[in-house]
């Protein structure tokens, strides 16, 4: 894709966010252990992730990116994959209904292992240690030895990227996808004695779904209803990690990144001639860009150069987390800088990053309603400037985790204690994550109604 680029040039860049290992030695073996293992995805399946991408730009499929934010090895199993991979069906479903469109489904899945912090440290129970980065760079428990980054960490987040990527493969194929059965599963939430305003839309979802029913469109007869294309998709975080991974895609001679189909540069990240810039500039993967309250229009302009230099549609998605309140002041500016670039581009909204508080119980939350609100500013902004909302980014698990405030079944302040299991940013729980889809659908049914929308 790029020329003359090489997967180790990040090497000369200038870094942020990444470990300093301190045994260069094990450091090689592990990166040398890992290039020799098969990749995790292939190109042909990156490729039409960005074909359906591309079918996004222009408003003719919906993306739905979610999962957590950071994977853990402790949480690891069976049960959190599937919940996870259910609750996404199920949201895609009644986006689908709402946008009328495709929606395609990308898990923060089998590969989102490091994480950037704020600070180099962090002070727990009166003593500073190392801050967290995330299991695939050092230990979550609060000793110096579980603080110090360790290379062999990679190995093990590999393995679970392969078993959690097999699982993924198996239910988007095995039947477990079952459009009938999903359908099932969603009346399950509309039922609920307060769910009063999405028991419309979910009875229109269920005619229609009885209607193809009736009409002999079955299991049986439509192998589409049986399966589903899922990809998985992570933050590019540790280089290192990645270059081992890259392979070169024997068909067309192009560099793919093969730890996951989707990358993303996060905010913390960007810097134009940083090293995450440098490394996912050369891989044809689709790639998220965070956008943040820093982001300024020539910011924009110069990383889109870089990212996506041949313009090609489905490449690059944009994903704008500005916080609740935020969105009329910050998107303006950046939907300008694409248009007047002629930039094919997704945009997204990820609505938790730009609105996380501390509680008054000293839990890190994210309150439901002001992730809602991004979410409909986000939609305005794209009314009022002719532009499309092409796709949601959330933090969700398929648990019913006590970690953001709010919702139908409303997560107190005081529930936060209860089932706090996140090992970084709060999710939202599998009822929470079901109920936004609801409303992202009214606003993308409205979005439609006003004709905004380009496609059928
Ligand atoms: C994330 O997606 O987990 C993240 C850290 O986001 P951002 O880079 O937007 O802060
Ligand atoms: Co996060």
């Amino acid at each position: 894709m790029t020329k003359g680029w090489q997967k180790s040039d990040w090497r000369a860049k200038p870094r942020v966010q990444m470990p300093d290992y301190m045994d260069s030695a094990a450091l090689n073996a592990v990166e040398a252990q890992l290039a020799k293992y098969p990749p995790l995805v292939f190109a042909g399946e990156a490729r039409r992730l960005k074909k359906q991408l591309a079918l996004a730009s222009e408003g003719k499929a919906f993306l739905l990116q979610g999962g957590d934010c950071a994977e853990s090895f402790a949480e690891f199993s069976a049960d959190n994959i599937r919940d996870t991979f259910r609750v996404m069906l199920q949201m895609a479903i009644v986006l689908t209904y709402g946008a009328k469109v495709p929606v395609i489904k990308v898990g923060r899945m089998a590969g989102q292992f490091a994480k950037p912090r704020s600070a180099p440290t962090e002070m727990i129970g009166g003593v500073e240690y190392a801050s967290y980065r995330g299991d695939i760079i050092n230990g979550f428990e609060a000793t110096p030895e579980a603080r110090q980054p360790d290379p062999a960490r990679m190995l093990q987040a590999y393995t679970q990227a392969a078993a959690s990527l097999n699982l993924l493969r198996a239910f988007s194929t095995g039947g477990f996808a079952d459009i009938h059965r999903v359908h099932s599963w969603t009346l399950g939430f509309a039922e609920h004695d307060k769910a009063e305003r999405y028991r419309e839309l979910s009875n229109r979802i269920s005619d229609a779904l009885d209607f193809m029913t009736a009409a002999g469109v079955n299991a049986d007869t439509a192998h589409m209803l049986t399966t589903v294309d899922f990809y998985t998709s992570h933050e590019a975080l540790l280089l290192e990690y990645e270059e081992a991974l890259c392979r070169v895609d024997s068909i067309s001679g192009q560099n793919v990144a093969g730890s996951g189909h989707m990358l993303w540069i996060g905010d913390r990240t960007r810097q134009p001639d940083g090293a995450h810039v440098e490394f996912c500039r050369g891989v044809l993967n689709p790639i998220g860009l965070k956008c943040g309250p820093t982001t300024t229009a020539e910011d924009l302009k110069v990383l889109m150069a870089k990212l996506n230099p041949q313009n090609e549609a489905g490449r690059l998605t944009l994903i704008a987390r500005f916080g609740a309140g935020k969105v009329a002041e910050h998107l303006p500016r950046l939907v300008k800088a694409a248009r007047e670039e002629g930039a094919n581009v997704v945009w997204s909204c990820d609505p938790m990053h730009g609105n996380t508080i501390k509680s008054p119980s000293g839990y890190k939350t994210r309150p439901f309603n002001a992730v809602l609100s991004e979410v409909r500013e986000f939609f305005a902004v794209h009314k009022s400037e002719g532009t499309i909302p092409g796709g949601v980014h959330f933090e969700m698990t398929g648990k019913d985790v006590t970690e953001c405030t709010g919702g139908l079944r409303a997560v107190t302040d005081e529930n936060l204690q209860d089932r706090y299991h996140t090992a970084c940013d709060p999710r939202l729980n599998a009822s929470q994550s079901l109920e936004l889809a609801f409303l992202v659908a009214e606003e993308l049914l409205a979005f439609r109604e006003v004709g905004h929308r380009v496609a059928l």
